[in-house]
């Protein structure tokens, strides 16, 4: 066993990783952890944009009504504040410093539109590749910075002391060989979880590890119900091999089924760019009564000049974009939920952050607005680094640890049949007799024990699978407990909103606390 000090250890290199590793990185010593290489992660695969008003005619204000009007009203109205407020900022400073985001031939910035918004006002770069732009950029920003990085290690079970902080986090390298990092500040930034679904969007890393190892160590989970599906995964031999952004929607492109008979006319008055659950929930019942969707591109414009990945994709896939008719399914793409943080992410455990998509912030609340979710990397994981640079040193490598039991028998699920009992009962449509089902095939892997013991014995295969199991657990947990349908959590057995669960958190906390909406995950 090897043992290493930092200041500050950052688990993951998505989007929300680079700008807190950049800002905390100021006053204080920054490792960055990652498990496989630093650009495989979900912000590199990321088409769509960056959502923000900075168009002329366009206001914070708008921006944040259609936030919220996309989220139900589930969100923490201070959250999206500084989200459109400092957002408008961030990438002023983007632009500033050279960022290329797409201009037309007068050299103006250029404004997409996606779903559910109501102005123009989505940064693109390179078209459809703006995640890989904007990971480039940061990184090259990084490089510049004392900043360190470590690949191929695997965050296993982060570090808590006998009082309860977190003290830094144990890792095993490609070899197998456990490595202890002590910090003062140990942040999670290690994206979402779509790989529980069979079919997604996200890239293979998403497996939940960040909710998972939050919840180990005895951080609070919220909102997990919320998982959002998007509406347009091109689909081909019976699965989804990637993204269609819905900037082609923004473009021109329809949804129709196999006569090309169009099916969001007479659900939203946006039709094909109602919010994102109400278009995937349309697809999955087309989808359910035996028809095919597509989306039709006839009507956009110069398409692969506009979306050079998604045709490349396309090609990859055997679709021949030129016919115009993109066979798609909905995917899952986004978790609104996650480890509850404060706005500078603080979690509930002292010396535990995190920041993006394994966050809640409470801005996204129960459906995220297409775009914003580059710019929550972006302000929150600024915010955070901020906070942690003006932070006092503090020394933690030599704090006794909390003692976790010996691991019991390992009984783990198979992953693809995790995967099917999650979409099937916990996916785009919800029950209590579904969700009952789920509860039964997940009892089987005594969860209890799982986060009772250490998990440094696991390897690799079977740790992903852990985590997937204890992130799944929260999903089914907060599914089950929100008797209602509101954005992307839809219950068949509650179809409609109901005004006493609004603002109101499905919590997942381990050491219940007075006052709080708990639901008793250990005996659930
Ligand atoms: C998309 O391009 O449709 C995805 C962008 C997002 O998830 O906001």
């Amino acid at each position: 066993m090897e043992n290493h000090e930092y200041d500050v250890l950052i688990i993951g290199s998505g989007m929300a990783a680079l700008q807190c590793a950049i800002h905390a990185s100021v006053t204080k010593k920054v490792l960055l952890i990652t498990k496989t290489d630093v650009r495989s992660c979900n912000t590199y695969l990321a088409q769509g944009g960056v959502a923000v008003a900075y168009a002329a005619g366009d206001s914070s204000e708008s921006h944040k009504e259609d936030t919220m009007v996309a989220g139900r009203f589930h969100n923490r109205e201070q959250a999206v504040s500084i989200l459109v407020e400092d957002g408008f900022y961030a990438v002023d400073e983007l632009v500033q410093e050279g960022m290329d985001f797409d201009r037309d031939a007068q050299g103006n910035l250029m404004y997409g539109l996606e779903g559910a918004h109501s102005h123009r006002r989505i940064l693109h770069s390179s078209g459809d590749s703006t995640g890989r732009k904007l990971f480039e950029f940061l990184w090259h920003k990084v490089q510049a910075s004392p900043v360190e990085c470590l690949e191929n290690h695997r965050a296993q079970e982060l570090l808590i002391s006998e009082k309860g902080s977190c003290i830094g986090v144990a890792t095993k390298d490609m070899n197998g060989r456990v490595h202890l990092f002590y910090a003062s500040h140990t942040v999670l930034a290690s994206g979402g979880c779509g790989q529980l679904y069979p079919y997604t969007t996200n890239h293979e890393n998403a497996c939940g590890d960040g909710f998972a190892l939050a919840l180990h160590a005895g951080a609070v989970l919220k909102d997990m119900e919320f998982m959002q599906f998007h509406p347009t995964g091109l689909y081909g031999n019976g699965g989804v091999k990637g993204l269609i952004s819905e900037a082609v929607r923004g473009e021109g492109g329809i949804l129709v089924d196999e006569n090309r008979m169009r099916i969001m006319q007479g659900i939203h008055p946006l039709e094909d760019l109602a919010p994102r659950h109400l278009v995937s929930q349309t697809i999955f019942s087309h989808m359910a009564e035996g028809h095919a969707v597509y989306l039709d591109i006839s009507a956009v414009e110069n398409f692969d000049g506009k979306f050079p990945a998604i045709a490349a994709l396309c090609r990859r896939n055997g679709v021949d974009w030129r016919e115009g008719l993109l066979p798609v399914a909905p995917a899952s793409h986004f978790m609104m939920g996650g480890v509850e943080v404060d706005a500078r992410g603080a979690t509930n455990i002292p010396g535990l952050y995190a920041v993006g998509e394994v966050a809640c912030t409470g801005v996204h609340g129960a459906n995220r607005l297409a775009s914003n979710s580059l710019l929550e990397g972006l302000v929150f994981g600024k915010k955070a680094g901020m906070a942690i640079a003006e932070a006092p040193p503090q020394k933690v490598a030599a704090l006794p640890l909390r003692k976790k039991k010996q691991p019991g028998k390992k009984n783990l699920p198979d992953l693809l049949d995790l995967k099917q009992m999650m979409f099937r009962y916990a996916g785009i449509s919800r029950s209590a007799e579904g969700l009952g089902e789920l509860f039964r095939y997940l009892r089987q892997f005594d969860v209890e024990s799982l986060l009772e013991g250490g998990l440094l014995e696991f390897n690799d295969s079977e740790l992903t699978t852990v985590f997937m199991l204890l992130t799944a657990w929260c999903i089914a947990v907060g599914a089950d407990t929100r008797t209602e349908s509101r954005g992307a959590h839809l219950r068949s057995d509650y179809p409609e909103e109901d005004p006493r669960w609004q603002g109101v958190s499905c919590t997942v906390d381990l050491f219940a606390k007075k006052g709080r909406i708990i639901h008793e995950f250990v005996k659930a």
